[in-house]
């Protein structure tokens, strides 16, 4: 895995976008892996910038988002669903019927979790994923535990996870479940960027680097993967 050290976000937001539109501008119909939270909006930024300025459409790819909240309807703001309309596709060309998501709300999770699974496979699999890291070593919402998940399933969140995103519910407190891709789905994709920033970062992404593989850090699942590129700041870097 390589990694490279930036001095701002959005400095990794401008390599991380490049790389998306260069990849989508080389197959217009390429499959794109997306993430929410605050790690990748630099880069959404980026490629709707990119495509207003008309370098770059997005009208012929298929995207895939990692995970969604269970028990919150997909029209709530708080859904990763309406984070991704407002943050990139709402300011794209993006073709919504090619827009995938977990449905948190399905009545049969597993069945649910298996189509997904099969979508993405049918979809020729993921081109270029990009993800974030949990400040426990989360990707995706694949939470430390004794294994590493192949498929995608429904997961109960840690309280770490629960303390840093509760800030995007106020009052209202936050869905205790959601839906994820498992890592060896992850892992199928042919291209991994991953963008860590700030000090609160930092001790997970010294094991995600330079601890062993170990599912308690799901993130070190990436060092068996062929094409990873870690894009960090100094804050984030500063334990390695
Ligand atoms: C979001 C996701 C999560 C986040 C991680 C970091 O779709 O899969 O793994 O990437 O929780 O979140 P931020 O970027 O908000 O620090």
């Amino acid at each position: 895995m390589e990694v490279i050290v930036y001095n701002t976000a959005e400095e990794i937001g401008e390599a991380i976008g490049k790389i998306f539109v260069d990849t989508v501008n080389a197959r217009h119909d390429s499959v794109l892996g997306l993430a929410t939270g605050a790690s990748p909006i630099p880069t959404y930024n980026y490629i709707a910038k990119a495509y207003q300025e008309g370098r770059v459409s997005l009208r012929d790819v298929t995207t895939f988002n990692l995970d969604e909240y269970c028990d919150l309807p997909r029209e709530d703001k708080n859904s990763f669903y309406s984070f991704m309309v407002e943050n990139l596709f709402s300011r794209t060309d993006i073709d919504m019927n090619k827009v995938h998501f977990l449905n948190g709300n399905a009545e049969d999770i597993d069945a649910e979790c298996a189509r997904y699974d099969s979508a993405i496979e049918a979809a020729g699999g993921i081109d270029l994923q990009i993800l974030g890291i949990g400040t426990d070593g989360h990707i995706g919402f694949n939470e430390p535990d004794d294994h590493f998940s192949e498929k995608s399933f429904r997961i109960q969140l840690e309280q770490s996870t629960i303390d840093s995103n509760q800030k995007y519910f106020g009052d209202v407190p936050m869905p205790r479940y959601a839906v994820t891709m498992g890592t060896g789905i992850i892992l199928k994709a042919r291209r991994i960027v991953l963008v860590a920033t700030g000090e609160s970062k930092a001790e997970a992404v010294q094991k995600m680097i330079q601890g062993p593989v170990d599912p308690h850090c799901p993130a070190s699942a990436l060092q068996e993967h062929g094409d990873t590129v870690i894009f960090l700041d100094k804050a984030a870097a500063k334990l390695l």
